[in-house]
């Protein structure tokens, strides 16, 4: 039991998680700026406004990448980089960076996986109506054009948006992100329904305009329902409850994936939403709805379910005391193999993990060195549950680890840290973790360095529509 021959092995990251503000250049300000400002919004009154200062040193982090041996590098292009209105005008110094670091990965022999949109809205647009907006998926895919001009003779890989779900959930329903809306329902689900039409227009974008063959899909987020035990009664349980639709929250797979992989809004979704549900035509439904080459997931937590005598489903409780990380995420590595094989199942496209990692309590020791075995072993307890979805039959093309770097970890500041490479964030040293060494291995082994696997559990194929 291997990885496949062509697995494709990454680190990811963000541009306004890594970036930096300075110098500059025409950058135009984005919704995350603006609620860094306020108070009391992120940890410790921080901001993305030096971060990892990665704009100015991106030469060294190419190098950083290199000695790691990574195949691919996941990170964001900043829409108000590259558009400071978020339309019209279009900055060319900022997009003149993108140009230097697809360049430098290119001849680090790094594979470039562009994603157009992880979290830093225009602010300008916001104040235009943002996501609420009728013309805000017209402004993406103008975006997106603009991006696709100038980078895909050399990029190939591209996803669309970052985990809907936070950028409308936290930052539109619940307000905890940016830009800190706290929209009822119905108009939450009509910002979601302009995101899906900004996703589905943007493929079209990329497939119209991509000067090499392009690669396209896109990276929503959950915790992972785990079945209980192997019983099919409990991957059932598992399975109804990855596709279930809450009446009042956009945490969920089935209203993203629905419209734009299966082509309609799920009927459990509609019944729970009722009368919240934005009216929406057919012809939008075909927009929402393009071929995709790859289902992005970012996957870190997840819980146990079971199907009870009476045939409801339960959520089984952890155990007391059970591993979390830093951030008090559960650690649960059988959320690599079961959101993948679910996933996969109803949609029937080939997957790559965008993000999965781990925060802990990491520190330079009296050593030199930063020692994280947690995450070590965190990794490779995921990635075998990751081999094991590729042993269910689940084409995973790929898997990025999250992050490259120590950076923002958004309304949460500078406390999480979630690199294979700490930065000391007073002096700007890189520092490759253990973790890093270990990933390394890894990559270079194809996975054969990972310890050995759990026996393949029963039943498990006819768990993967063939
Ligand atoms: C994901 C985000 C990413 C990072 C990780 C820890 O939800 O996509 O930017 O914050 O969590």
């Amino acid at each position: 039991m291997t990885f496949p021959a062509k697995f494709l092995w990454g680190a990811a990251t963000s541009a306004y998680q890594i970036e930096g503000r300075a110098p500059g250049d025409g950058l135009g300000s984005s919704v995350w700026d603006e609620f860094c400002a306020r108070p009391g919004r992120v940890q410790g009154g921080e901001s993305g406004a030096v971060a990892c200062d990665h704009y100015r040193r991106f030469a060294a982090d190419v190098q950083l990448m290199r000695d790691l041996g990574l195949q691919a590098y996941r990170f964001s292009v900043a829409w108000p980089r590259v558009l400071p209105a978020g339309r019209g005008a279009v900055n060319s110094a900022g997009l003149a960076f993108y140009d230097r670091l697809v360049d430098a990965l290119l001849a680090a022999r790094i594979e470039p996986w562009l994603t157009l949109f992880h979290w830093d809205y225009p602010l300008a647009l916001y104040r235009e109506g943002g996501w609420l907006h009728p013309d805000s998926p017209r402004w993406f895919a103008d975006y997106t054009r603009v991006v696709v001009d100038r980078l895909s003779d050399r990029v190939r890989h591209w996803i669309t948006l970052n985990e809907p779900q936070c950028f409308i959930g936290l930052g539109h329903q619940t307000g905890l992100h940016a830009p800190g809306d706290k929209l009822p329902l119905d108009r939450t689900l009509l910002a979601a329904h302009h995101v899906l039409l900004a996703h589905g227009l943007a493929v079209q974008t990329i497939r119209a305009h991509a000067k090499l063959p392009p690669v396209v899909g896109w990276s929503p987020t959950g915790e992972v329902p785990l079945p209980a035990t192997e019983a099919p009664e409990d991957v059932g349980a598992a399975r109804e409850v990855y596709w279930h639709v809450a009446p009042d929250s956009v945490w969920n797979m089935a209203w993203w994936l629905g419209p734009a992989v299966l082509g309609a809004y799920p009927e459990q979704g509609l019944r729970a939403y009722g009368a919240a549900v934005p009216r929406f035509t057919d012809a939008e439904m075909r927009t929402i709805s393009q071929p995709l080459d790859f289902l992005g997931l970012n996957i870190y937590h997840g819980y146990a379910c079971r199907r009870s005598g009476a045939g409801a489903v339960e959520i089984v409780p952890p155990t007391p005391g059970h591993a979390q990380t830093h951030n008090h995420w559960r650690v649960a590595p059988a959320a690599l193999r079961w959101g993948p094989v679910f996933a996969h199942e109803r949609c029937g496209l080939p997957v790559v993990i965008t993000e999965n990692g781990m925060a802990a309590h990491d520190s330079v020791s009296l050593d030199g060195a930063v020692h994280d075995p947690q995450r070590i072993d965190f990794l490779a307890r995921y990635l075998g549950q990751l081999r094991q979805a590729v042993a269910d039959g689940v084409p995973v093309l790929g898997y990025f680890a999250w992050s490259l770097l120590d950076n923002f970890e958004w309304a949460e500041g500078y406390r999480f840290r979630f690199g294979l490479v700490h930065v000391d964030f007073a002096t700007q040293r890189r520092l490759p973790k253990d973790s890093a060494r270990w990933y390394r291995e890894c990559i270079r082994s194809n996975g054969a360095s990972l310890p050995l696997p759990d026996p393949a559990p029963a039943g498990s194929a006819d768990l993967v529509r063939s």
